[in-house]
């Protein structure tokens, strides 16, 4: 089975999966998008109403703001890949919680094994906290970290979430320079 094919296929596996939180309240699934052999991996929190309306992840303020800073450093958003720790939107935007994180872990994961990224940049401290427990993420944005995620090495920059960016010039400076780090990844 092609990445292409194993991707469809987990897609239709949680369209059915009725144990799913936030089902009932959202429009639809938003599920990840981009390239499925992509060397990079952004995973954001939970869709917003741009993506619950148009089912795909980032497309609203906060996607565009995604867009930009990945063109400034020459990536296309067709060459990654996107994703979020869940996969309804929460009702007006709230926090996803942790049950409904854990509820859409096993598919997270399935999803990240199958793409088999190199690099996956984390956008928030919700999903930063999947990978890296007791941090924060004033603390360890724009650093490299090397772990293991089922028993397999992986890399992990977490990053703030382009929405606080746009809230915070402090956030938007260090969300900015971020790039310019996984920038200096992919090159070497
Ligand atoms: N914020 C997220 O975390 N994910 C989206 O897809 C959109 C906004």
């Amino acid at each position: 089975m092609t990445k292409q094919e194993a991707l469809r296929l987990l897609k239709i596996i949680i369209q059915k999966d009725k144990s799913l939180p936030l089902r009932d309240q959202a429009t639809q699934l938003v599920f990840g998008v981009g390239a499925p052999s992509a060397k990079i991996f952004f995973l954001g929190e939970a869709p917003g109403f741009y993506e619950d309306q148009k089912g795909e992840p980032f497309v609203g303020a906060a996607g565009k703001l995604l867009n930009q800073n990945l063109e400034r450093i020459g990536i296309k958003r067709k060459d990654v890949f996107i994703s979020n720790i869940v996969l309804f939107r929460p009702p007006a935007n709230r926090d996803p919680e942790e049950k409904e994180i854990k509820s859409f872990e096993k598919y997270i994961d399935k999803m990240i094994a199958v793409v088999s990224p190199k690099i996956i940049v984390t956008l928030g401290r919700f999903s930063m906290a999947k990978f890296l427990k007791n941090v924060k993420i004033s603390s360890v944005h724009g650093k490299i970290y090397k772990l293991q995620l089922k028993n397999k090495d992986i890399i992990v920059l977490p990053m703030f979430h382009p929405a606080a960016a746009l809230r915070n010039p402090q956030f938007m400076d260090s969300f900015q320079k971020d790039f310019l780090k996984l920038k200096e990844y992919v090159k070497a």
